[in-house]
């Protein structure tokens, strides 16, 4: 299949595990991709835009970059996130700043920089990854939970708001997948990786939580003519487990 011959697309967050798995898949489908993260090194991809999104010119110019070193721009894949765990009370202004300058200040410049690039172009597509906890929050990430409301909210917003311009903006939100964020997580916590995920999966209503690939696919629905009419959507990506 080549649904995205032709296309050029920006990934941010592209070396981590749902990352990873966006841009195999957009390549796959004959799109050309700019990988962003802050080791891109051996990533197989058309550009390469290493760089820390918490450095706010280097947000603010990903598009323009990725427009340049692509020979255009048709998608945005706002994917590069943190997650830090914790009531209020115990979280750090350090992850306070982490985690609103990563899951929500580059989101927003960085579609703040890409709306005007992709409606000179006739138009685009913009898929966010939030999460189901932007939704309905789980307990002891309120932080998290929290930026995660805001992409989702500022998704909705964007959606409606340049959908003139022949732009759509959507959101996936998945609940838990097989990745390094989850993995270290449980590692911290000092348990085997293998066996929390396997332990995970019995709560999920599907039989295990997802992989990168059943996050991608989303996003590349998303991102596909296919979800032509979708704005400001905010999809749910949780094999049957829904929180709360
Ligand atoms: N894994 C899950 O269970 C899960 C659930 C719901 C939502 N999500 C969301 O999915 C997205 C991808 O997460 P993942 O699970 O693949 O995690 P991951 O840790 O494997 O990948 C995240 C990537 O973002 C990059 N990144 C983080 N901070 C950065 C910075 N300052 N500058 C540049 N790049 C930076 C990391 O280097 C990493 O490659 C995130 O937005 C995450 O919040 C994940």
């Amino acid at each position: 299949m080549d649904i995205f011959r032709g296309k050029a697309v920006l990934v941010t967050g592209a070396a981590g595990g749902i990352g990873a798995a966006i841009v195999r898949q957009l390549r796959s489908e004959g799109a050309r991709v700019a990988v962003a993260d802050r080791d891109v090194a051996g990533i197989e991809a058309e550009a390469h835009l290493p760089g820390d999104l918490l450095d706010t010119g280097y947000a603010d110019s990903l598009p323009k970059a990725a427009f340049q070193a692509l020979r255009g721009l048709d998608i945005v894949v706002n994917n590069a996130g943190v997650i830090t765990r914790g009531t209020v009370t115990n979280t750090t202004d350090a992850d306070w700043s982490l985690s609103l300058g990563v899951n929500v200040e580059a989101p927003f410049r960085i579609c703040r920089a890409a709306i005007p690039i992709l409606a000179a172009e006739g138009g685009g597509a913009i898929v966010n990854v939030a999460s189901c906890w932007g939704i309905r929050p789980g307990p002891d990430h309120a932080i998290y939970c929290m930026t995660k409301a805001a992409i989702a909210s500022l998704t909705q917003c964007m959606g409606m708001d340049h959908a003139h311009q022949n732009i759509r903006v959507n959101a996936v939100c998945p609940n838990e997948v097989n990745t390094p964020m989850l993995r270290t997580g449980f590692l911290k916590r000092g348990f085997d990786p293998n066996t929390a995920v396997a332990e995970l999966g019995k709560t999920v209503p599907l039989g295990r939580i997802a992989e990168p690939e059943d996050i991608a696919d989303v996003v590349l629905f998303l991102a596909s003519d296919a979800a032509r009419y979708m704005c400001g959507s905010l999809v749910e990506v949780n094999g049957g487990k829904a929180v709360g």
